[in-house]
């Protein structure tokens, strides 16, 4: 009876593989004193020369309010002047993207199912029932339960804004309103302010239910793009002179 062996036996008597890596590779590589490659040191003060450069004619000369926009002078001062005041639409996209677009998404569309779209939202630029103050009463408190954005509910919470200033308010809502498509007169620090006073000092997230039974009220800035100087200054007429 021939017995039968396996293939990757060793025959002929033959001494087996050595398959132990470590009886194959030599000894561990070294780099002992090599100096740094020429063409490295090159590439490298090429590359510090032009960052230096990037940064020179980037930093907005280091200015604070070029970096931190709660330092942002908003006194307005009409323009023209050396400083002309931020536009708030820049200021509203840096708010926009640090504060919203975690959920809204910067490109405003939202999160199916979880966050709403601000693009076309009737919340946004209004609608039958939606006014302006209603916007405004939203980013104050938050709002919470289910809402109907476009024709789809959902139903989760937006934390408050309050803590934003009223310019940051109304910059970050001018964006949103015409941004995207969206083409809605812009929302004025005084108008923001004006909500913020008649809310008190409400803390909790409106619901659409109670949103709902407040009359609409529409920001009446006269299809203002530039935060026009305080109205046209009432002529001071002689007045009926005082009654003696
Ligand atoms: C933590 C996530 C989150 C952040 C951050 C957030 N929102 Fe919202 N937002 C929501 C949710 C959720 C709703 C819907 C609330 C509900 O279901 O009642 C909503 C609703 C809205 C609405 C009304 C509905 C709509 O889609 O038009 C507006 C307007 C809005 N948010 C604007 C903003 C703005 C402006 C900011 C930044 C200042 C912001 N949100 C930041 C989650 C967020």
């Amino acid at each position: 009876m021939t017995s039968h062996t396996p293939s990757n036996e060793p025959q002929n008597g033959e001494s087996p593989e050595p398959n132990d890596p470590v009886l194959r590779e030599g000894p561990e590589p070294s780099e002992k004193g090599a100096p740094v490659p020429f063409w490295l040191t090159i590439l490298a003060s090429v590359i510090i020369f032009w960052a230096g450069i990037q940064l020179a004619l980037n930093s907005g000369g280091f200015r604070v309010d070029v970096y931190n926009p709660s330092l942002v002078s908003w006194s307005g001062g009409g323009g023209g002047g050396p400083a002309a005041p931020p536009d708030p639409k820049v200021i509203g996209k840096r708010l926009y993207n640090q504060n919203c677009a975690v959920c809204h998404q910067s490109s405003g569309m939202g999160v199916a199912g979880q966050f709403p779209p601000l693009v076309a939202s009737e919340w946004v630029v209004g609608g039958d029932w939606v006014g302006d103050n209603h916007l405004v009463k939203i980013l104050l408190a938050g709002m919470q339960g289910p809402v109907q954005v476009k024709g789809t509910t959902y139903n989760n919470a937006m934390p408050p804004w309050s803590q934003l200033k009223d310019e940051q308010i109304a910059a970050v809502l001018t964006y949103i309103r015409s941004e995207w498509g969206n083409a809605a007169v812009p929302i004025t620090a005084d108008y923001v302010k004006s909500i913020r006073a008649a809310s008190g000092d409400r803390k909790e997230p409106w619901s659409q239910k109670e949103l709902k039974v407040i009359p609409t009220e529409t920001i009446s800035a006269g299809a203002g793009a530039p935060p026009a100087p305080p109205a046209a200054p009432a002529s001071p007429a002689p007045a009926a002179p005082p009654a003696a």
